[in-house]
């Protein structure tokens, strides 16, 4: 089967995330860029789309058009990714998932727990992918720890602790600059600020690796800069269905730490330890052994590791190969949906639509129990109690 049709929707010139998708979807040859809607200002969408390599009539003014150009053609995109920002993630995805496409979603990929449900039953009621970019679950030992996990080398989960803190938003002379302000804004940011940003990145990856969903909650959410009405720190408490604790402690004022991604697991049989800054190194502790070094790219990790890893061992693999992984699983997801087989098992990993919808009702989780001192609110979206 030839290659796949590729499209994105946000990302424009000078986008942060913009960059790491067309790196990512372009690195294994599945996908060809065809078509764009970049910006939120047509002429420049149009422009930059051209100067990528986008045909004319594929360099798109803005996602509608793009809808009703992409809908009629026999070449037509077979998935598009949608990284624009946060508020607009539902509308647009709805609108391709209803028109037979399939979808990559940035996170958050929506703005209420009731629109991530109506979400997962379109995904469901079209048979559409919808994924959601929990991207950094693409990183080679990220999977090797889900992987250890699964075959029991840790024993019984105890704790989970899951970090996502960093200090940019920590400089309170700069809090009304507006491209600060907006996120720490409900009007345009939502229930939560600091936790809907980054901590569902880490609570998400917390559920990956050890195969348990969060249950129960309980947070204390903060605004160190007191002009903020969101917060820019949370600790959460959590229970997971599986029975393991989780810590989960967010941060925007964190100055020092930079991106600030680490996952760390304690089981009875051993503990783990993985930062998003070193990712090629995982340090696993057996119980009763001695602390050892698990480097990115040896051989004979785990398939999910084997199979994820791109460079040889010893050369720095990052974040935009994370992403390619998960735009290699996507092409083998949407190829065997296209040839009528089952999907390769060990490339079933790429995040869901359900787990965007966790993720949306973690977030309202964290910010009722913020608001009531802490008080344990269930975690899960109404439609997984
Ligand atoms: N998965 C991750 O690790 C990760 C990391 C960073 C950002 N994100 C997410 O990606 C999304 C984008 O974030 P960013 O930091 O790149 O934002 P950004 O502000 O840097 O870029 C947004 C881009 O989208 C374009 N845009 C805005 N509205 C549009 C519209 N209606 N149609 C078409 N294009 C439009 C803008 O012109 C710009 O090019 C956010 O939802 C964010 O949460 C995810």
């Amino acid at each position: 089967m030839g290659k796949l049709n590729w499209g994105m929707i946000g990302g424009g010139e000078g986008s942060q995330i913009g960059p790491a998708h067309r790196l990512g979807a372009g690195l294994d040859g599945e996908f060809v860029f065809v078509a764009g809607a970049l910006d939120h200002r047509r002429e420049a969408g149009r422009d930059y789309g051209k100067r990528l390599g986008l045909a004319a009539d594929r360099a798109y003014g803005d996602w509608r058009e793009m809808l009703e150009g992409e809908r009629t053609r026999d070449d037509r995109i077979d998935l598009v990714t949608v990284a624009t920002p946060n508020a607009t993630h539902f509308e647009i995805t709805k609108a391709y998932l209803e028109a037979g496409f399939h979808v990559l979603c940035e996170k958050p990929m929506t703005m209420t727990v009731e629109e991530g449900e109506e979400i997962v039953k379109i995904a469901r009621a079209t048979g559409r992918i919808c994924a959601v970019n929990y991207g950094y679950t693409g990183y080679p030992l990220v999977r090797h720890m889900r992987a250890m996990v699964a075959r029991g080398d840790l024993g019984a989960i105890r704790l989970v602790k899951a970090e996502f803190a960093h200090g940019h938003h920590a400089d309170a002379a700069d809090a009304d600059n507006p491209r600060v302000r907006w996120r720490y804004d409900p009007a345009q940011a939502g229930v939560s600020a600091q936790f809907a940003d980054c901590g569902i990145h880490a609570l998400h990856m917390a559920s990956f690796v050890i195969g348990q969903e969060a249950e129960r909650l309980s947070a204390d959410t903060v605004s160190c800069i007191a002009s903020r009405e969101l917060e820019d720190d949370a600790m959460v408490n959590l229970r997971f269905d599986g029975g393991a604790v989780g810590r989960l402690w967010t941060s925007s004022v964190a100055l020092g730490r930079q991106h600030g991604l680490t996952l760390q697991v304690f089981g009875e049989n051993g503990g783990l330890r993985w930062s998003q800054e070193q990712p090629n190194q995982l340090y696993w502790m057996p119980l009763r052994g001695r602390l050892q070094v698990i480097e990115r790219g040896e051989g004979g990790l785990s398939p999910e590791a084997d199979r994820s890893s791109r460079v040889t061992v010893g050369h720095a693999e990052g974040m935009p190969l994370a992403f390619a992984n998960i735009y290699r699983d996507l092409a083998e997801a949407i190829r065997a949906g296209k040839e009528g087989r089952a999907m390769d098992p060990a490339a079933d990993l790429y995040p869901r639509a359900e787990d965007g919808l966790r993720s949306m009702a973690a977030v309202f989780a964290v910010a009722e129990s913020g608001k009531a001192d802490g008080v344990w609110v269930d975690a899960r979206p109404p439609m997984f109690r």
